[in-house]
């Protein structure tokens, strides 16, 4: 063990974002790879899946073969339902771990709508009080008193980082919101390719999951913390393109609300955030400026039509929508530096 490092664990180090994830990690100056674990992969090198990793790291191994003692904090980047079996299993043995799970295990905090939700009997009921859903930016002073942490997901960060600071200061209507996101296909995982078999997969844009999208539930239970009046649509899209997210969100502000007092709160709330950055208004907004990096551009226009507007915000839905966001919760978890290691 490195002194003034912490011991950590990669549980589905060889998916898209475990890929990312232990590349970011390989380059923080306070953490030390323990374990890197696979299902189907063990005894391979992880540089067989990521040339990018530059690092001398543990083989693949099985998670059964961890020796936990000394681990201080394990990231689970695994299918949903996984990481719940694992957490039950560690939580209450080694009190000194830590948990960030990247999947939807901890997100939704009544496991009957998990149930329902993602079609999983929740194994660890107990433990979803413990855990606490955390975009870094907004529960950044809770998140040290809890040893379980539910990253958010792709879509609902992008969602959420511009529309939480509105709600909250009451500049736009609670109704008539309309979310149309776009994300890559990263967003589906390695295995894309068997969850979406439509025809001209790379020269296809996609609507999918039109009536329902699982992620629309951590979006109503957010929101529903500011307002119970909160009532939106979310259509997400694939293109074809490998990792992105831009989320287009037409909102309403309130009368006697400036436009220009939305952008300036906006401004405001994220002055101190070094991953959010208001754009200028008005503007055009691609995926391009914020991939393979942990930023969000936020930019509003105002439309012709009386009080609407369209806030775009983008993200790249492997590093902000996942592993980025997961080392952030990770620095505050662990009191460094909120951008260590992600810069
Ligand atoms: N992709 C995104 O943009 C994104 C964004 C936010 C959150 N997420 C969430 O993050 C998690 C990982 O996503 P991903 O896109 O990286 O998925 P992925 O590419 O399919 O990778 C899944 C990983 O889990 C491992 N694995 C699969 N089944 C396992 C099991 N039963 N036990 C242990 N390990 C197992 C795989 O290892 P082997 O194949 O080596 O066995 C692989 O390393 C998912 O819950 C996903 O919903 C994804």
């Amino acid at each position: 063990m490195l002194k003034n490092r912490i011991n950590v664990v990669v549980a589905g180090a060889t998916g898209y974002v475990g890929l990312g994830l232990v590349n970011l990690l390989s380059k923080h100056p306070k953490v030390s790879i323990q374990n890197l674990c696979s299902k189907n992969n063990i005894g391979k090198k992880i540089q067989y899946f990521d040339k990018n990793i530059k690092k001398k790291l543990p083989k693949l191994e099985k998670l059964t073969n961890v020796n936990w003692k000394n681990i201080d904090l394990l990231f689970l980047s695994l299918p949903n339902g996984e990481a719940q079996k694992v957490i039950k299993n560690l939580f209450y043995k080694y009190k000194n771990i830590k948990f960030i799970d990247l999947s939807s295990d901890f997100r939704i905090e009544n496991h009957i709508l998990y149930k329902k939700n993602y079609n999983l009997s929740h194994k660890a009921k107990d433990l979803i009080s413990k855990s606490l859903y955390s975009i870094a930016e907004i529960k950044k002073k809770q998140i040290k008193d809890h040893r379980i942490i539910a990253n958010p997901g792709c879509y609902p960060t992008s969602i959420q980082l511009p529309l939480i600071p509105l709600f909250k200061k009451k500049l736009i209507k609670l109704n008539n919101i309309t979310i149309d996101s776009k994300s890559g296909y990263s967003g589906a995982g390695k295995n894309y390719k068997k969850k979406f078999k439509y025809k001209n997969f790379f020269n296809s844009t996609y609507a999918y999951s039109v009536n329902y999208h699982r992620h629309a539930a951590e979006l109503e239970q957010e929101f529903a913390k500011i307002s119970k009046k909160i009532s939106f649509t979310f259509n997400p899209h694939i293109i074809p393109t490998f990792r992105g997210i831009l989320s287009s969100i037409y909102v309403y502000k309130k009368k006697n609300v400036s436009f220009s007092k939305i952008v300036n709160t906006l401004k405001k709330e994220y002055s101190k955030n070094y991953f959010i950055k208001i754009c200028k208004p008005n503007n055009p907004l691609g995926t391009g400026n914020v991939i393979n990096t942990n930023f969000c551009e936020i930019s509003i226009s105002q439309l012709k039509s009386k009080n609407k507007l369209v806030i775009l915000s983008v993200i790249d839905n492997l590093i902000k929508g996942a592993s980025g966001q997961a080392i952030q919760n990770m620095n505050l978890l662990f009191k460094f530096k909120e951008s260590l290691g992600l810069k």
